[in-house]
């Protein structure tokens, strides 16, 4: 048998559950809920105080949670009465369980279409919700920084392309490539994974090598998918160039969502490679990349950190 796993956050107390779910203890995956069961208040807050985020599903039931699933998000989202938090834990639970699970099969039409939803749920909340984007914003320390940073630059990219006036459809291509950018990373030789947590400016030109690699390797995986537009690989391909034509792929003309997402990421790389504050990066990051950015872009960023309290 296989198994998928889920974020418990993508279920809801009370709910029944048209499926299975299992945990994984002592090195075995044992069934928690039978179908047509439900978890209470009590076993989800138990579960969350013993730090379990996950559970897992039989693959055969994928399409059966994705539907459940569809019709909770919508649910809750559209619910006048739903406190800020629900909304952001379940969308946020479907991006973390989406993330996964295109890490570890970066190909696959599943996964892709999981993380499409996942992104344009996180547009909805952010464009009706102004808290939404400083709730979710380095939110989950339970996340592998991998995830919280491809949320991070999600989110930011989703508001800041809105005030930068992108059209719907530019929004929506970014947002996915935004959450898929360093899907490569994961690909790289374990040694090189490591550079993920390296600051840039401690680079070696090996390490330099090294890391960029990880963009060609998701090229390589999602260049022939039919279900994955261009325009959301060129982002991807493109997402650590810049205007002085220092990026692997030395490219000088950026689109505007490249730019874009290429200063958010450079942006929140700097906070976790770091571990300096947003606000610190912001103001380093107007130092350093000085002529690799629109200098109007980089200062329309900072004001917008700032209108969200973020920096
Ligand atoms: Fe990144």
């Amino acid at each position: 048998m296989n198994f998928t796993p889920l974020r418990i956050s993508t279920l809801k107390p009370g709910r029944d559950i048209p499926f299975s779910l299992y945990i994984f203890f002592k090195e075995q995956y044992l069934e928690y809920v039978k179908p047509g069961m439900s978890l209470d208040e009590d076993k989800f807050k138990k579960l969350k105080k013993q730090k379990i985020s996950k559970f897992f599903i039989l693959d055969q039931d994928e399409n059966a949670y994705q539907e459940f699933l569809d019709e909770l998000i919508n649910e809750t989202l559209d619910d006048k009465n739903a406190s800020l938090e629900s909304k952001v834990d379940i969308v946020e639970g479907q991006a973390e369980t989406a993330l996964e699970k295109i890490q570890e099969d970066p190909g696959s039409e599943k996964s892709f279409n999981m993380t499409r939803k996942a992104a344009q749920n996180l547009r909805k909340i952010i464009f009706e919700n102004p808290d939404a984007l400083k709730a979710i914003f380095g939110s989950d320390s339970e996340s592998e920084p991998i995830i919280q940073h491809s949320l991070n630059v999600c989110v930011l990219a989703i508001k800041f392309a809105k005030s930068q006036k992108c059209s719907e459809e530019d929004i929506d291509f970014l947002s996915t490539a935004a959450l898929m950018h360093d899907v490569g990373v994961v690909q790289l030789p374990e040694e090189h994974q490591e550079l993920f947590k390296k600051n840039k400016k401690e680079f070696s030109p090996q390490d330099h090598l090294a890391y960029y690699a990880h963009i060609k390797a998701a090229i390589k995986i999602l260049s022939d998918k039919p279900y994955i537009n261009n325009k959301i690989i060129e982002l991807i391909e493109n997402h650590a160039e810049n205007r002085s034509g220092g990026g692997p792929n030395k490219l000088k003309k950026l689109t505007k969502p490249m730019e874009i997402l290429s200063l958010i990421n450079a942006y929140d790389r700097k906070i976790y490679t770091s571990g300096i504050t947003p606000a610190e990066a912001i103001q380093e990051l107007s130092i350093d990349e000085l002529g690799n950015y629109d200098l109007k872009m980089i200062q329309d960023f900072q004001k917008l950190l700032k209108a969200e309290g973020i920096a």
